[in-house]
């Protein structure tokens, strides 16, 4: 039995998911016992708001592990067993940015996919090889699990890059669409489920999802109810589920009438539908701008409220439940090796039997302490596979760009991608793009 005690630090302190996922990590610690919570930002006025309030949780819930906030990466990163990586690099304003050039010019404007989530790709690269180096230089044995976005990017430079890093990339997409599909078939979570399930971030496909307990195969119920109403579940269960995910969860019953053999993660409208999605876009207010007045509002306002009350009594995400509980099983796996199968993004290496080995690809993976043994999925279908190469190609691209400085290889990523149009489009974006990551970006030439 291991009796240790573990050490974390997130990385982007100041992110919106903090607090929920805190009080997930307060509520596992019979599971995952800790001794000291440590937040890095390089933000400290955001980091404080939430740090602040984080403070009080601590010493009401768990006075017994030590906590802090600080935005000096030394002290962040000595002495931890898991950085768990949520940054965003230029923050919402830049998202915006991300999701309006491109509408500006009649192609998708959303956060991971398309041109803005190139662009946040190629933002993310460096702000991540850094914290990997940090965490190598002051704990390296520790594990770094990232959820910073554009994730498939990221995975790349990282494969290519710093390779034999302990990074995994995850995401949690696949986890709501099958907690979605647990409800449709009448279970409690997506822990009542197995699936197989291959694919890129936000760009993959359910093979198999089955009853975890008796082995029931559940992709003929669920195919009848996702032709009609998609991954929208309704009543209590999309209570407070915000308008633009309403309008993603059904546009999924197209994806699914699309490839038929299959079920979508609901990223797939991006690619399948790009025009139905900028017909419906509205460019001077998009999701960014729904985050803003909602989550962030919300999770700010209420940090500040605990603040204010000097409790955490009765706080929103006791109320609400929380939405970070894979995070505390993928740490808890590595920490206990339990060899649990969750998602991950990493190289191919034959998971698909037909696509490259160097392939960054979302593929079940077995977690351990000694990191993922990604599964193997089987043949990708050819409309799949097809889509993943020129999906794949374009977030090599940007990776190349990083690398080389390439202002081509950024322009090809753009004019290759599903989403755009013609290659004069791509350049009037790019072109648009590259002031105002100049922060950011290399410096492309
Ligand atoms: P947020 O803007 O609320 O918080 C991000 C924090 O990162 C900010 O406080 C910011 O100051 C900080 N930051 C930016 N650059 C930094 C750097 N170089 N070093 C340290 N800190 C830095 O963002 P959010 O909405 O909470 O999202 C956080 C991340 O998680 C994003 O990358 C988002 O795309 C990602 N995300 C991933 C998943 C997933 O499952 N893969 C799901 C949701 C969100
Ligand atoms: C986020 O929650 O910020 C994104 O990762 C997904 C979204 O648009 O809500």
């Amino acid at each position: 039995m291991n009796d240790k005690k573990y050490s974390v630090v997130i990385a982007g302190g100041g992110s919106t998911f903090t607090p929920g996922f805190v009080l997930d990590l307060i509520k596992s610690q019979d599971k995952f016992p800790m001794r000291e919570l440590k937040f890095y930002d390089n933000d400290a006025e955001r980091q404080k708001k939430i740090g602040e309030a984080v403070k009080i949780i601590m010493k009401e819930r768990a006075p017994q592990i030590k906590f802090s906030y600080t935005t000096d990466p030394r002290e962040a990163f000595t002495d931890v067993d898991f950085v768990m990586g949520s940054i965003r690099v230029g923050k919402y304003h830049m998202r915006s940015l991300d999701e309006k050039i491109p509408l500006k010019y009649g192609v998708n404007g959303q956060e991971t996919t398309g041109p803005g989530g190139m662009a946040y790709g190629l933002r993310s690269i460096p702000a991540i090889l850094q914290i990997i180096d940090w965490m190598q230089e002051y704990s390296p044995n520790a594990w770094m699990i990232n959820y910073s976005n554009t994730i498939a990017i990221v995975a790349e430079a990282c494969r290519r890059l710093r390779p034999g890093a302990k990074v995994i990339n995850i995401c949690d997409m696949p986890i709501d669409d099958m907690d979605r599909m647990a409800a449709i078939c009448g279970l409690n979570s997506w822990h009542d489920i197995d699936f197989n399930y291959y694919g890129l971030n936000h760009f993959g496909w359910w093979k198999e999802v089955r009853n975890k307990k008796t082995g029931e195969d559940l992709m003929p119920k669920l195919k009848e109810y996702v032709r009609e109403h998609g991954y929208w579940v309704g009543g209590d269960y999309d209570k407070d589920t915000e308008p633009s995910w309403e309008a993603t969860f059904k546009k999924v019953a197209d994806e699914y009438k699309l490839e038929p053999e299959t079920l979508p993660n609901n990223y797939m409208q991006y690619y399948y539908f790009p025009q139905y999605e900028v017909a419906n876009a509205d460019p001077n207010h998009t999701r960014t701008d729904e985050i803003l007045e909602h989550r962030q509002k919300i999770v700010f306002g209420e940090c500040e409220r605990i603040v204010e009350a000097g409790t955490a009594k009765d706080n929103i995400w006791d109320i609400s439940g929380l939405h970070s509980e894979y995070i505390v099983d993928i740490i808890h796996a590595i920490a206990f090796n339990t060899h649990e199968k969750f998602l991950a993004n990493c190289a191919n290496d034959g998971a698909i039997a037909n696509m490259d080995p160097d392939s960054i690809v979302e593929v079940p993976a077995l977690f351990g302490a000694d990191g993922i043994q990604p599964m193997a999925t089987g043949m990708a279908g050819r409309f799949q596979r097809g889509l993943m190469m020129e999906q794949q190609t374009c977030e090599k691209l940007v990776v190349d760009a990083y690398v080389e400085h390439s202002y081509n290889k950024m322009l090809q990523a753009f004019a290759l991608n599903k989403t755009i149009p013609d290659a004069s489009v791509a350049k009037k974006i790019l072109d648009d793009m590259i002031p105002v990551n100049a922060p950011y970006w290399p410096e492309l030439k």
